[in-house]
């Protein structure tokens, strides 16, 4: 199960752009693993290393996937929104479509955890559920390819322009507190735990 993903172990709190967009990297390869097996076993009985796999996956989108919501729209959304620079301004829109976004993508998690939790559970799944599961997790990758482009472009590349480096040093201390950790200690903590 391999958990370091790219080169985010550079990446500390002090750097809250990078690791947002280290999380896209997560998100990623999280899905990525979760459709290899959907793929690869197709309902059929899982081996040992597919359920380890369905479970690590399962907890990052239950865990840590949605502290990364709450980092776009708790701590930096709200920044974009507060900035008067032209381009933020004119980036609110996008702002208020990524988080009606958010909202529809949680349906679409919740029922990829009812189904790969019963296949765990029960074994094998029903091939019209299986078949269901393998078509919301592409429902998901389009999704999220999209969904991040546009974070990437229109929301990380803006703030890095338009926010002051005391509201990055703010969204950074936020994002370590959503994590349970301290944030004066928040230059110690590198992006190398997928729980995070
Ligand atoms: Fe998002
Ligand atoms: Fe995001």
């Amino acid at each position: 199960m391999p958990i370091n993903i790219g080169p985010s172990p550079d990446i500390t709190f002090t750097n809250p752009l990078g690791w947002l967009r280290g999380c896209h990297d997560r998100i990623k390869h999280f899905l990525s693993l979760l459709m290899t097996v959907a793929t690869r076993r197709r309902g059929e009985a899982l081996h040992r290393e597919d359920r380890e796999t369905l479970a690590a996956a399962l907890r990052y989108f239950r865990e840590a996937a949605p502290m990364h919501t709450e980092d776009e729209e708790q701590s930096l959304f709200p920044r974009l929104r507060a900035s008067k620079s032209p381009s933020a301004v004119a980036a609110r829109a996008v702002l208020d479509a990524l988080e009606a976004e958010h909202h529809h993508v949680h349906q679409t998690h919740a029922e990829v955890e009812i189904l790969a939790e019963r296949w765990m559970r029960e074994g094998v799944l029903p091939s019209f559920e299986a078949k269901r599961l393998i078509g919301l997790l592409q429902q998901l990758q389009d999704f999220y390819e999209k969904h991040m482009a546009i974070e990437d472009r229109e929301a990380f590349s803006v703030a890095s322009v338009v926010l002051t480096e005391k509201e990055m040093i703010a969204v950074g201390r936020e994002m370590a507190i959503r994590r349970g950790i301290d944030p004066d200690l928040a230059i110690a903590y590198p992006m190398d735990s997928p729980a995070r």
